[in-house]
């Protein structure tokens, strides 16, 4: 599991000379940490681009959520969909109406190009979502996640990499699709199994990567595995 959405950073993008009039057309707002700013089909209909802090975008029903991305700088996405748009931390999106933006589309080839790649990374993360919750436990999304993080933004240490996760239990149980309860369990069990070290709230040890991998292939894990597939199906 990830929470990357987007290769491609916009708001440098947007720096380019040929995108100087789609540039001046969006509207900065500021909003502090953890607001809702967005809830589900808006039909307002806007097209918003993260200049500066966190978004979590999530699916919500009844007391379950489950996080599709947290978007971050350059970060692309609208408010005419099903989800819950909250920010994690204080921050700065650049606005467009969406007919607007669809106008852009049309006048700019150079940006429909660009917004399509975007469309298809969209795609690819929705079918990466859709694989990791038919096919695979929790235990086996809470590695990938460790790993993925571990890989993308990690920083080498004594043979391991050290990591920050900002986010709190809630949230990391929202992007694998497991209760808080069942996430807290399986990171105490990767701590008692030394695939993990906790030095702080956000602050993580991975000794070693492979230790990960193993771990999401244990024996010990298949009751709340199986516990959260029962839940998932
Ligand atoms: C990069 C900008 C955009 C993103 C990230 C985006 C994303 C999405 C997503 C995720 C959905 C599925 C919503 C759901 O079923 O929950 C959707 C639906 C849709 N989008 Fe966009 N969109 C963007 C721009 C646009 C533009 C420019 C138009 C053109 C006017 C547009 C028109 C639509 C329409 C007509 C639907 C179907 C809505 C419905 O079923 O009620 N989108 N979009």
């Amino acid at each position: 599991m990830k929470t990357d959405l987007f290769s491609i950073d916009l708001i440098r993008e947007l720096q380019k000379p040929e995108y100087s009039g789609v540039r001046a057309e969006f509207t900065e707002k500021s909003f502090l940490r953890n607001v809702l700013i967005f809830p589900p089909d808006d039909r307002a209909g806007q097209v918003f681009i993260v200049k500066k802090g966190r978004v979590r975008v999530y699916l919500a029903f009844e007391d379950k959520e489950f996080s599709l991305a947290i978007l971050k700088k350059g970060d692309i996405y609208s408010t005419h969909t099903r989800a819950y748009v909250t920010t994690l931390d204080d921050t700065v999106l650049l606005v467009m109406p969406t007919a607007k933006f669809h106008r852009f589309m049309i006048l700019h080839p150079v940006f429909s190009r660009t917004v399509m790649g975007i469309f298809g990374e969209l795609l690819k993360q929705s079918f990466s979502i859709i694989t990791s919750l038919v096919f695979k436990d929790v235990t086996q999304r809470l590695a990938e996640f460790l790993l993925y993080e571990a890989r993308s933004h990690g920083r080498p240490e004594d043979g391991g990499v050290s990591l920050t996760i900002d986010l709190t239990m809630e949230q990391l149980a929202a992007v694998v699709g497991s209760s808080r309860q069942t996430a807290s369990t399986l990171i105490n069990e990767m701590i008692r199994a030394g695939v993990l070290v906790k030095r702080s709230r956000r602050e993580l040890f991975l000794p070693r990567l492979e230790l990960l991998k193993d771990f999401s292939m244990g024996e010990g894990h298949d009751v709340y595995a199986s516990k959260e597939r029962r839940k998932m199906a």
